[in-house]
C-alpha cells in the first residue's frame, strides 16, 4: 500500500485573508461545503483575529454557522489571544491554531508585539483549550526569508518551534510566508527544527510566490514530513509581494504527490471545482 501524505486545506483563510474585495458570506460558505466533498480531514475557515487588522475575516463566525458540517473533518481557526479563541470556541472550530514567528520584524508587522510577548499571549489560548479538549495548532512565520529582517537563520525557527512544543501544539507548520524559500534552504531549516521536534508533528506551508513550492514540498517530504498545507486554485498572495502567487495550490500539490507515488485520499473532480470557486472569488474565473 502506497503511504498517505495529508493536505490540510487554507483556502477559506489564508487563501481569502488578503482579498480586498468584500467576499459574500454565502461564497465563502459555498467554498467550504465544496471543500468538505473532497476528502480533506481538516480545512481551515477562518480567524478570529482584530477586524481592524484583517476585515475580510471579520464574519467567521457567520461561516461557521453556515456550513454543513461533515463528520470525520476538522474545522479550525486562527486565534491570536484569549479573545480570538473565545470566539473561535463559541463558533464550534473543532481546533485552534495559535501562529508565532521567526523574526522579530514579522512578529511586529503580524502581531503588534514581540516573539516572547506573542508566546505569552498564545499561553492561556492553550491553557483554554486544554482545560476544552480543544486540539491547538502552531504555526511559525518567515521560517527562511522574512519581508523585514531578511533570510531567517534556521536556529531561529528551532526556538521558536521548541516553545510551540513546550506549550502543547499538537503539530506545527512551517511558513514560508513570502515563498523565498529554496530546496536548500528548507532543508537547512527543516535539520534545525527536527532537533526540536519530529517530522511526524511538522507541517510544510510554502507560499508558492517564485513558484518554488513544490520543489520545497519535495525537499521536505524527503526528510520525513507528511502534511502540507496548500489552497485550492492556488488562493492567497502575501501582501509584502503585491500581484505575486499565493499559496501553492492543493491541485498541484494533490497531483504532484500521486504522480510521485503517494496517496491523498482527496477527489481531484471535487478539487477542480472548489478551485473554480475559489478563482471566481478572486476575480479570475477565466483564467
Ligand atoms: P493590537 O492592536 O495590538 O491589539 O493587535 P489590542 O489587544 O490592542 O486590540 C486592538 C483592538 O482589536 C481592540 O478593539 C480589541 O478588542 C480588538 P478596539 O478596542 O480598538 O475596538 N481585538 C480583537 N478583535 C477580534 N478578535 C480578536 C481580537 N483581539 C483584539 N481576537 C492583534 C493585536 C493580535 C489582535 C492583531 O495584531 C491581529 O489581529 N493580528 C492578526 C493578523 C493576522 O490575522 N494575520 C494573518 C494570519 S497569520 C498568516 O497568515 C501566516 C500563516 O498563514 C503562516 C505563514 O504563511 O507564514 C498562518
Ligand atoms: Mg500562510
Amino acid at each position: 500500500m502506497s503511504e498517505t501524505v495529508e493536505i490540510f486545506e487554507m483556502a477559506p483563510r489564508d487563501g481569502l485573508q488578503n482579498e480586498k474585495r468584500a467576499i459574500p458570506l454565502d461564497e465563502k460558505i459555498a467554498l467550504v461545503d465544496c471543500l468538505s466533498r473532497a476528502g480533506f480531514k481538516r480545512i481551515e475557515v477562518g480567524s478570529f483575529v482584530s477586524p481592524k487588522w484583517v476585515p475580510q475575516m471579520a464574519d467567521s463566525a457567520a461561516v461557521f454557522a453556515g456550513i454543513t458540517r461533515r463528520p470525520g473533518i476538522s474545522y479550525a481557526a486562527l486565534t491570536p489571544n484569549l479573545k480570538g479563541y473565545e470566539a473561535a470556541k463559541a463558533a464550534r472550530a473543532d481546533e485552534v491554531a495559535i501562529f508565532a514567528s521567526a523574526s522579530e520584524g514579522f512578529s511586529r508587522a503580524n502581531l503588534n508585539c514581540s516573539i516572547a510577548e506573542s508566546l505569552e499571549r498564545f499561553a492561556p489560548v492553550v491553557e483554554a483549550a486544554k482545560a476544552d479538549n480543544v486540539k491547538v495548532r502552531g504555526y511559525v512565520s518567515v521560517v527562511t526569508d522574512c519581508p523585514f529582517d531578511g533570510p531567517t537563520p534556521p536556529g531561529n525557527v528551532a526556538r521558536v518551534v521548541a516553545a510551540l512544543r513546550e506549550m502543547g501544539c499538537y503539530e506545527i507548520s512551517l511558513g514560508d510566508t513570502i515563498g523565498q524559500g529554496t530546496p536548500e534552504s528548507v532543508t537547512a531549516m527543516l535539520e534545525a527544527v527536527m532537533n526540536e521536534v519530529p517530522a511526524a508533528r511538522l507541517a510544510g506551508h510554502y507560499h508558492d510566490t517564485a513558484g518554488r513550492a513544490l520543489a520545497n514540498i519535495e525537499a521536505s517530504l524527503a526528510l520525513g514530513l507528511r502534511v502540507f498545507d496548500a489552497a485550492v486554485g492556488g488562493l492567497g498572495g502575501c501582501p509584502y509581494a503585491p500581484g505575486a502567487a499565493g499559496n501553492v495550490a492543493t491541485e498541484a500539490v494533490n497531483a504532484r504527490l500521486i504522480e510521485l507515488g503517494y496517496e491523498t485520499g482527496l477527489d481531484a473532480q471535487v478539487l477542480a471545482e472548489a478551485a473554480g470557486l475559489a478563482r471566481k472569488m478572486k476575480g479570475q474565473g477565466d483564467v
